[in-house]
């Protein structure tokens, strides 16, 4: 077996191949870490034949969606997940064949609704339902401490005491554990009796992770992030810098159109010379009147270079052929001390 753990801050995820027929298998990956896991397949000489997320992530992006699209695998979760993107749900017990390893699902509702943990030869992915030294929390969405007891302590703690626990999560560095340290140190599993063991889980008083809001919207529906459309739009786009189109502004040589697509309040507090608004709201609506000739050389330019790069990005769609983007934008221009004036 071919076996990668690949850590994104304290998120863990991994790849596992079969060695002869060079399948395999990501389990939860994360969507920062696509090009590393394509490379890592590669350079392993492995296939990614399925996408598997232990459960709803609340606290990162999945990349199931985006790396099953590209590489044409199905994305498998548990039975209860709410990903409509999802390929196929495994039930508790069912088999995932990759080449000759077997993965086996073992349902373990508790930090969320649709937790699994998966089991293969000598190890177990446990997603949040066990970690090392510690358990998922159950504060968040679908969480329920009596779940994640019965998960616990009659299904994931009594598997063999010499598997391997590889959690999805672990902010210490550590790589690893086994089931039969964790039932000996870990701080939770000490609480024993159930009421006791909810009662601890009930006032854990954890903040909300970042991201929390954004990472369920786009767990649950396989819809994008913001970063996600700010890099397709960038991807689309060349960029200008800020000190070239500096040097064209004070030499009075600006040979294409600046493009200024900000509100009008603040395109009228100060702008770069011989920009033209059209503000990034009225952009579609306005394109044909405004910008009349598609070949036509088009810089646009907005407050911080983020609303500049969606707007070319859709001009680029909308046609227009020589379209770029400002890298950076207003506060960074007035910042440097060039050139800004207000009619
Ligand atoms: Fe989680």
């Amino acid at each position: 077996m071919i076996f990668e753990q690949i850590a994104t801050g304290g998120c863990l995820s991994y790849l596992m191949g079969c060695t002869e027929s060079r399948a395999a298998v990501l389990i939860d990956p994360h969507l920062a870490q696509i090009d590393r896991y394509l490379g890592l397949a590669a350079q392993n000489g492995l296939s990614i034949r399925y996408l598997l997320d232990t459960h709803t992530h609340a606290d990162h992006f999945s990349a199931a969606k985006e790396l099953g699209r590209r590489l044409g695998a199905p994305v498998v979760t548990s039975r209860p997940s709410p990903a409509p993107y999802s390929s196929f749900r495994l039930d508790d017990g069912e088999i995932l064949r990759v080449g000759a390893m077997r993965l086996k699902a073992l349902y373990t509702p508790g930090h969320t609704r649709d937790s699994m943990c998966v089991l293969a030869g000598d190890r177990i992915f446990t997603g949040d339902t066990l970690l090392i030294g510690g358990t998922g929390r159950t504060d968040l969405p679908t969480g329920d401490p009596d779940a994640l007891y019965d998960s616990l302590f009659n299904i994931v703690l009594k598997q063999d005491p010499n598997l391997l626990v590889f959690p999805a999560h672990d902010y210490k560095g550590r790589s690893h554990s086994t089931i039969g340290t964790e039932i000996q140190s870990n701080p939770r599993l000490q609480k024993r009796e159930r009421a006791e063991f909810v009662e601890m889980m009930t006032h854990l008083n954890l903040a909300a992770p970042t991201h929390l809001t954004e990472a369920l919207r786009t767990n649950m529906s396989g819809g994008k992030t913001v970063e996600q459309f700010l890099a397709e739009a960038a991807a689309k786009v060349p960029f200008i810098a800020l000190d070239e189109l500096a040097e064209r502004v004070e030499a009075g040589a600006l040979d294409m159109i600046l493009l200024d697509v900000r509100e009008k309040d603040a395109f009228d507090a100060g702008h770069i010379p011989g920009a033209q608004h059209l503000p990034r709201g009225q952009l579609e609506l306005r394109v044909n009147k405004d910008l009349p000739d598609p070949t036509r050389r088009i810089l646009v330019a907005c407050e911080f270079g983020r609303i500049s790069t969606l707007a070319a990005a859709t001009l680029h769609d909308l046609g227009f052929t020589r379209v770029a983007a400002l890298d950076g934008g207003m506060q960074a221009w007035r910042e440097a001390g060039y050139p800004v004036t207000r009619n």
